[in-house]
C-alpha cells in the first residue's frame, strides 16, 4: 500500500524543517529569513521581541546564527538570560515554527572575524559602524555613518549563536491542523493544535 504523501512528510519532519531553515539565509524571499527573536528584557521591561536576519542554520549542530550590534540591548539581555525563542511563519508552507534555544554571545574571536569578513564590503556593514549605540536618542531622524578605514576596523558586530533545545511546529491545513514538538535527540511528540 502506498503511503499518504502527508504522512511521509511527517516521518521526515525534522529533515524538512532543517531543509527550510538552511535555505532561508541564502534566499532573500524565504519567509524564514527574518524570524522574530524573543528575549527576556532586563529589569521590569518585560518580554522583548524583534525581527532579525537568520544568517546560518546548522542541521548537524541544531544551531542558528544571527548578527547584531554588540551594544544593542538584546546582547545584554542574552548575557543575563540566555534562554531565547525564535518565531518563524511561512505563508507558502502555512507553517509556524517556534524554536526554543540557549544563546551564546561572541563579541570577538574567530566567529566575529569571519562574520565581519562577509559583511564588511556590503551595505549591511553600516549597521555595525554607528558611533552611538542602537536605541540611543538622537537629535535628528537621519543616520550618518562615515565608512573611513578607522570606522571599518572599529565595528561593533557581535555573533549570536543559538543551540536549539526544542521546536514546536504548527501546520495549518484544511483537513485538520497538525502540531508536533521535536527535540535534538530525535524525539517527536504530536500535540493538540
Ligand atoms: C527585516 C529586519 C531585519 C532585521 N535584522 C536584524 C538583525 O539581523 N540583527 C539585528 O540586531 N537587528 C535586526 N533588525 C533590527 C531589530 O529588529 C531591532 O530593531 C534592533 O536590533 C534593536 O533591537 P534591540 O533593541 O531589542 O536590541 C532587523 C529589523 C528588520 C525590520
Amino acid at each position: 500500500m502506498q503511503q499518504d504523501p502527508l504522512e511521509r512528510e511527517e516521518d521526515q519532519l525534522a529533515t524538512r524543517l532543517w531543509q527550510e531553515l538552511s535555505r532561508a539565509p541564502h534566499d532573500r524571499h524565504h519567509d524564514w529569513r527574518t524570524p522574530t527573536l524573543s528575549t527576556q528584557g532586563l529589569g521590569q521591561t518585560g518580554p522583548q521581541a524583534r525581527t532579525v536576519v537568520l544568517r546560518h542554520a546548522d542541521v548537524s549542530l541544531w544551531s542558528l546564527m544571527v548578527y547584531t550590534d554588540s551594544r544593542s540591548p538584546k546582547c545584554a539581555e542574552l548575557l543575563a538570560q540566555p534562554l531565547a525563542q525564535f518565531t518563524f511563519w511561512s505563508k507558502r508552507l502555512n507553517w509556524q515554527l517556534r524554536v526554543s534555544t540557549q544563546a551564546s554571545v561572541d563579541l570577538d574571536g574567530e566567529q566575529v572575524r569571519a562574520a565581519w569578513e562577509k559583511v564588511k564590503a556590503t551595505r549591511a556593514a553600516s549597521d555595525y559602524l554607528s558611533e552611538l549605540p542602537p536605541g540611543q536618542i538622537q537629535s535628528s531622524s537621519k543616520t550618518l555613518v562615515e565608512m573611513s578605514e578607522d570606522a571599518v576596523s572599529d565595528h561593533h558586530l557581535a555573533v549570536l549563536s543559538f543551540k536549539v533545545t526544542s521546536m514546536d511546529w504548527l501546520a495549518l491545513r484544511k483537513d485538520g491542523h497538525r502540531r508536533a514538538r521535536l527535540k535534538p535527540n530525535g524525539s517527536l511528540e504530536w500535540l493538540v493544535p
